[in-house]
């Protein structure tokens, strides 16, 4: 690292901790119109929507609450249509990454001129800054809340876009680990095992430098002492607050580099054979690790140390029994999928803007190897 230049940067403005949620009022601040972004039931159910109105009295708020997971073109044109009219000053998404990933979307889009599609293609260029977003996430693992992505599903090509924009970081983050005690163990499993795919993909990436690899070791570290716990006591603190953290920690890591092979692999697992983002992601992590550790075996070894293994053998064993633990399926023929299936999963799964961050090169003779390992 020695006289290596350093990029990085991190422009939102992160409250952190038990009790967070109450920032959203200094954060309102002189704003008068507020559209809130969320999911269909959350925060309904929990109780925390009306703690949110209180923490907003005063302010007209107008809900846009029909997002779902993988949200696609059709949801986000329909945000932006909310957004237009109700004209908000600012907007607050509260929810997991497919309602972060929406607001963030909703709010920047609604600020340019173009359909969404054409700003997936990139056919027309994101120009102004769009409303203000404060995210508050409601699961630890997307770190939607502080990275300049919004993953957008392109539901007729059966593929899913990621747009990336400096002008995507929201303004405001807000991760407060109370909010989590409400999570289903699924959700815990899939967005814990999220954030650990997000931090060892950015710590092997070509485009790490070393203040995002203090944050990926750091969230790697965590998730091996919390998630396992936080699974199985939904309401510990201590464990709550662990992998808040450590979602947070991978989001300073990867908004920085992006990610690689399992995140590029993971994707037609998702819109095509509907398996949830973070199951999907972690299925070939194990694999991947194994393909990658020869081309840095150094920095294998600082991955295998947070992970408290001997070596990337004993690494990936380490893995597979941590998503066992959390009742996840560690192979492609357990989730579903027949040997024929592969083809689709190595035919829509090389995303050329993914794959070259990961740090061994991956021609699609390879990947087949890998997919065939993890099936
Ligand atoms: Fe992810």
């Amino acid at each position: 690292m020695a006289n290596k230049k350093i990029d990085y940067f991190m422009p939102t403005e992160i409250t952190f901790g038990h009790g967070a949620i109450a920032e959203l009022k200094n954060i309102a601040g002189r704003k008068k119109r507020i559209l809130l972004v969320t999911g269909r039931t959350f925060l309904k159910k929990t109780g925390w929507l009306d703690k949110i109105r209180g923490l907003l009295k005063g302010k007209k708020i107008e809900i846009f609450d029909g997002v779902y997971e993988n949200p696609d073109i059709a949801l986000i044109e329909a945000g932006i249509k909310a957004a237009k009219s109700f004209k908000p000053d600012l907007i607050i998404g509260i929810g997991g990454g497919s309602v972060l990933d929406s607001a963030k979307a909703i709010a920047l889009l609604a600020g340019n001129k173009g359909s969404v599609i054409s700003f997936l293609d990139k056919k027309v260029k994101i120009v102004r800054r769009g409303i203000a977003v404060a995210a508050v996430p409601t699961t630890a693992g997307s770190s939607s809340e502080i990275t300049p992505y919004s993953v957008i599903t392109v539901k007729e090509r059966g593929i899913k876009i990621t747009l990336a924009h400096e002008y995507l970081y929201p303004s405001f983050a807000v991760i407060d680990p109370d909010i989590l005690s409400s999570l289903s163990k699924s959700q815990i499993a899939n967005s814990g095992i999220d954030a650990l795919c997000h931090s060892i993909e950015s710590y092997w990436n070509v485009n790490h430098n070393p203040v995002s690899d203090m944050f990926a070791l750091e969230s790697i570290r965590l998730i091996f002492r919390s998630l396992k716990s936080f699974f199985r006591s939904p309401s510990s603190k201590k464990a709550a607050f662990d992998m808040a953290a450590a979602s947070m920690f991978a989001g300073l890591a990867f908004s920085n580099t992006r990610t690689t092979a399992c995140h590029s692999i993971s994707y037609p697992l998702t819109t095509v054979f509907g398996i949830p983002h973070g199951q999907a992601c972690a299925v070939t992590l194990p694999g991947v690790l194994t393909y990658n550790a020869s081309v840095i075996p150094e920095r294998m070894m600082n991955i295998c140390q947070a992970i408290g293994a001997k070596n990337p053998k004993d690494a990936s064993a380490r893995i597979k029994r941590l998503m066992k633990d959390i009742g996840l399926k560690t192979g492609l023929k357990a989730l579903g999928l027949n040997r024929k299936d592969l083809e689709t999963v190595l035919d829509k799964g090389f995303t050329p803007e993914r794959m070259v961050n990961n740090p061994r090169k991956i021609a699609r003779a390879d990947m087949s190897r890998i997919l065939a390992g993890c099936f």
